[in-house]
């Protein structure tokens, strides 16, 4: 049995503030959840890390970072690198998440350096892979996210490959409210599963977590979590809320 994980990635809201104000009833909610059933991540913006992860103090909520860079210092204006995460206590990340490969050009290349780096600083990585509405269209999806997850783990050996949960998030799902149907996505989850077994060996392909990420909310999340390939989501626009972030957790139990 694998167990589930739901994160909810904030992207570029909330301030600390704001953070705090979801935190407080948030923490309450998830109380009596089960975390034996399931994790719950939570990665807000780097400058509300510290705000989330207090809240987070002896309630298992993981918290982590929505990128970092792959070196540990030197003259990289503007990014943030795992030895400064470490220093937070944060030793989670999402790694090729698709803002950062389409918006910000992140390259194949890159990402497989920075999941390198990652797992060098023994952390644990959400890496993102999704196939394009057009490339969809033409039949290259499956080519795509084969191409995403060889290169991104080129140099991942198999007893490292356990800190690592897939998420696969088509591009024209996100925020679109447009959502793979759970048989759509349950189909690139079964895929994604035997690709594994072929880099990898069967035991990792029946263990590595594959969470699916894309317009998920309260109302659809049951039907896409109760396949069985779908270990999780990755959620955005419903994770900024405490009650809807709530619910979809909420529905990996009832
Ligand atoms: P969304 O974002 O739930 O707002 O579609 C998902 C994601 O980008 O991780």
């Amino acid at each position: 049995m694998r167990k589930k994980f739901i994160g909810g990635n904030w992207k570029m809201n909330k301030t600390p503030e704001q953070a705090k104000e979801f935190m407080i009833p948030f923490v309450e909610k998830i109380k009596a959840i089960d975390r034996d059933i399931v994790d719950i991540a939570l990665f807000p913006p780097c400058l509300a890390l510290n705000v989330v992860k207090n809240y987070s103090e002896g309630n298992g909520l993981i918290v982590g970072s929505q990128n970092m860079h792959y070196k540990d210092n030197g003259a990289f204006t503007g990014e943030i690198s795992p030895v400064m995460l470490e220093s937070l206590g944060i030793d989670w990340v999402i790694l090729g998440h698709s803002e950062r490969r389409h918006i910000f050009k992140e390259s194949n290349e890159l990402i497989s350096l920075k999941i390198k780096s990652a797992l060098d600083h023994n952390f644990h990585v959400v890496l993102c892979v999704g196939e394009t509405e057009e490339q969809r269209l033409t039949s290259r999806h499956y080519d795509v996210i084969k191409e995403q997850l060889e290169s991104g783990l080129a140099d991942i050996t198999a007893d490292r490959i356990s800190n690592v949960i897939v998420a696969y998030e088509p591009v024209w799902a996100i925020g679109t409210g447009k959502t793979a149907t759970p048989e759509d996505a349950e189909e690139m989850h079964r895929y994604i599963r035997r690709l594994f077994k072929g880099m990898y060996n069967k035991d990792i392909a029946g263990r590595i977590r594959i969470i699916y990420g894309g317009s998920v909310k309260p109302k659809n999340a049951e039907s896409l979590l109760l396949k069985e390939d779908i270990d999780g989501a990755l959620v955005g626009g419903a994770s900024l809320n405490p009650q809807s972030f709530f619910e979809i957790v909420n529905s990996v139990i009832d």
